[in-house]
């Protein structure tokens, strides 16, 4: 096990800030939504970012803002694991007590994880376990769902797995095109994932500590929703139960099925 001593030193509402690394791949929205937030804040350090791609603008947002910057692409190095451990050597000289995965499309090699472990967060665009992976967003909208969302979780050795530590979902409209809905959930996760760091800064969220008893706390909200979907479900599943008899009676209703 590394050591990370420097961080389990931080105590939340101490005077020191938690300082944070943030890895993104790509754009960099998320990245920006966490440096407006915390620019003027004596609470959270953006102590740097880090990326796979030496293009991704989410470096120039990084630089516009004097934060230090670090890339490491895959092919300068012998292997995934080769590189994370570079990678995390150059996390850990950053004194950080929290890794933010914002949009960071690689999965982390399990030493990085294991070195970080509690202390590395990533958000992801769906109401997880929903949808992990990728272009979970388009995919939600192909499937029709009443809601998608936004999951924070800590990450773990799989791919979106990590206990959860905060979802929020947002409704489809009826009718609503991909674009509108991608962006609508894009405004959830830059309100979010803000607000989840600085709960890290104020002590109300732990990290560093095992988090397998889970931490998912379902709003009232949410166990309805919940409870919607089971219930929109219910026709379905009663159909498919009667699908063979229906189908042998009337064998042109499965085409129909689809304009319900
Ligand atoms: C976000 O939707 C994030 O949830 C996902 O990748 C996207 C990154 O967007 N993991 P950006 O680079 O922060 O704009």
């Amino acid at each position: 096990m590394a050591e990370i001593n420097h961080a389990l030193s931080w105590t939340p509402r101490g005077s020191n800030p938690l300082r944070v690394v943030v890895l993104a791949s790509g754009n960099g929205t998320n990245l920006q939504a966490i440096l407006d937030r915390f620019r003027e804040s004596d609470r959270v350090e953006i102590a740097g970012v880090v990326s796979n791609h030496r293009m991704a603008p989410a470096l120039d947002r990084a630089r516009r803002d004097q934060v230090r910057v670090a890339v490491f692409p895959r092919d300068g190095y012998q292997g995934r694991e080769a590189r994370d451990r570079q990678m995390a050597a150059w996390i850990r000289k950053q004194n950080i007590q929290l890794v933010v995965s914002a949009g960071y499309l690689e999965i982390l090699s399990p030493e990085f994880v294991d070195q970080f472990r509690d202390r590395i967060i990533n958000i992801h665009p769906s109401l997880l376990p929903k949808f992990p992976g990728l272009n979970s967003i388009q995919r939600a909208h192909e499937a029709r769902v009443w809601r998608s969302g936004v999951t924070i979780h800590f990450v773990d050795e799989g791919v979106d797995t990590g206990p959860v530590l905060k979802r929020r979902a947002v409704w489809r409209k009826p009718g609503e095109n991909l674009s509108h809905f991608e962006s609508r959930i894009h405004s959830k996760e830059h309100k979010l994932l803000p607000q989840v760091i600085n709960e890290v800064a104020l002590g109300k969220i732990k990290i560093g500590i095992s988090q397998s008893d889970g931490l998912v706390r379902e709003t009232r909200k949410e166990r309805l929703a919940r409870y919607l979907d089971q219930f929109a479900a219910m026709p379905k599943k009663i159909a498919s139960a009667l699908g063979p008899a229906r189908t042998r009676n009337h064998p042109h209703s499965a085409a129909g099925a689809g304009h319900h």
